[in-house]
């Protein structure tokens, strides 16, 4: 079988999120699983800037926005890949610095509507075999809005692919202007409220919900929930409309690259078997990566961890609210790495000012520091109002680092809470500060309980949330 995998990141050419984590893996372990695969992204300057060589498979002619461009596809290797990379160059819209969908300052590309139809575009002719390379995929997988119009651009195809279209997380619509709507000259039949027409305005993620053949989305629960006016972003109607096509399929995460026996970017290792004292030595090391003159009391104090994007969706806010109190009531010290929203940036630098031996902050977006977080860590706070899926309560389960996780989406479907048989973390149910509170209170408790603390790592880090169960349930849906 065929299958063409679209997205607009993958590690470690480009990444911002978790997207980029399960567009690198999920191929991987489909192709293990006997699939002839290929990825396709946008020739983005970073990632060019990472590639030692390629070839040009051919050029494209695409119609948009009343222009005629003229795009090459290449094909690349990469020493972490094992299957071919195909890439959309398009300099006048990709030959960009930094971050794939905002300009340096911040802010959204102003044109990030017409990039990435474009780039769905592109996607679709690629699906149809359009460079007569002889390849054509019996399905076309994508990912999120920024590849939502490549199931639209293929509907009117009568030899088409199979159009499978993942919903990594809802809340980021690729929502447009009608102007800029008919600025890119889209087929106006796609103008409707069983199109991609949104109150007004177009959405991306509507179109790929509409025109694919099957939805997924990254966790069980999050399948339902965004079936729901709370979580459902207005599509709540659209989506339990089609429940039929709809499957939540858990995310796995890359073994090799989350293994704290073998991950290259930890000063010392450790597994499951010997968890210590390896673990406590990278907790010294991370200490001191921080600029903390490191005491026996700061190694034997618990050291809770945080590795996020800094916006509303993940919580942060109670968090910040919390840790004053946790500060006078407990020897508990915190560590952030993140980058987002500057006013919570700012909220957590200030803490650190008020308490540079007790809050850490670090404005950055770091691989390895998140990986030395990971091991160094006692404790991984993820109170997310919303979690599609989460990647990083499965890294730190992998690293005996107990998850603090709000029951909602991915992480009700990962996290056992430590009440329960086979308990890995501490789970609560109200996304509120107190709630935050009283459950990092319960796991500062059961810190000081040894026996079981280790119990709970043991559990969490014999886990199994590789690939194998997940890539077979896509296999299943694709067959
Ligand atoms: P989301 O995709 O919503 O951001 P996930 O938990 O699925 O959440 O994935 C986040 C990914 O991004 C993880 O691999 C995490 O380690 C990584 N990440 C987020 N922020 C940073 C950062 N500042 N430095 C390094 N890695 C980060
Ligand atoms: C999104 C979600 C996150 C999920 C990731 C990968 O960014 O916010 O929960 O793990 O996509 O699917």
């Amino acid at each position: 079988m065929k299958v063409l995998f679209a997205s607009s990141e993958v590690w470690p050419l480009i990444k911002t999120g978790g997207l980029g984590d399960v567009a690198y893996s999920l191929p991987h372990a489909l192709q293990q699983q006997g699939i002839d695969i290929r990825i396709v992204l946008p020739a983005y300057q970073d990632v060019l800037k990472k590639l030692k060589s390629f070839t040009i498979l051919g050029w494209l002619t695409l119609e948009l926005a009343a222009k005629e461009y003229s795009v090459r596809i290449l094909q690349t290797e990469h020493e972490k890949f094992s299957l071919p990379i195909w890439l959309l160059d398009c300099p006048a819209l990709f030959d960009r610095a930094g971050n794939p969908y905002t300009h340096p300052e911040g802010y959204d590309w102003f044109d990030n509507a017409e990039r990435f139809a474009l780039f769905s575009l592109a996607v679709a002719r690629l699906a149809m075999d359009d460079l007569n390379l002889d390849w054509k995929p019996e399905i076309v997988h994508s990912n999120d809005w920024q590849t939502g119009l490549v199931s639209a651009f293929l509907d009117h195809e009568i030899d088409r692919p199979k159009r499978v279209f993942t919903i990594h997380n809802l809340a980021y619509g690729g929502y447009f202007s009608q102007q800029e709507f008919q600025r890119l000259q889209l087929p106006p039949q796609w103008w409707s409220s069983e199109g991609i027409e949104f109150y007004g305005n177009m959405s991306m993620i509507k179109a790929g919900i509409i025109y694919s053949d099957q939805i997924t989305t990254v966790s069980p629960s999050y399948a339902k929930e965004i079936c729901t006016p709370e979580f459902g972003y207005g599509l709540a109607g659209v989506l339990s409309h089609r429940r039929y096509k709809l499957t939540g399929i858990l995310n796995g995460i890359d073994p090799e690259v989350w293994n704290p026996r073998t991950d290259p970017l930890l000063p010392y290792h450790y597994s499951a078997k010997q968890i210590y004292p390896g673990k406590q030595k990278n907790k010294q090391a991370l200490l001191e990566a921080n600029g903390i003159e490191v005491t026996k009391k700061h190694l034997a104090a618990p050291l809770l961890g945080m590795v996020s994007r800094l916006v509303e969706q993940k919580g942060v806010d109670m968090i910040i609210e919390a840790i004053p109190q946790l500060l006078e009531t407990s020897d508990a010290n915190f560590i952030f790495i993140g980058t987002g929203h500057p006013s919570i940036e700012a909220q957590l630098l200030e803490l650190q000012r008020h308490h540079p031996q007790r809050v850490m902050v670090s404005i950055e977006y770091s691989e390895a520091k998140a990986h030395l977080l990971e091991a160094g860590c006692d404790l991984f706070m993820m109170p997310s109002r919303f979690e599609p899926c989460g990647l990083n309560q499965l890294y730190s389960l992998r690293y005996a680092t107990l998850p603090i996780v709000h029951r909602t989406g991915g992480l009700a479907d990962t996290v056992v809470d430590a009440e329960l048989k086979n308990a890995t973390g501490f789970v609560f149910d109200s996304a509120t500060t107190k709630a935050l509170v009283n459950t990092i209170q319960r796991a500062l408790h059961l810190f000081s309980h040894k026996k079981r603390w280790n119990q709970l790592q043991r559990n969490a880090m014999q886990q199994d949330f590789s690939w194998s169960k997940s890539a077979l349930k896509y296999m299943q849906l694709y067959q």
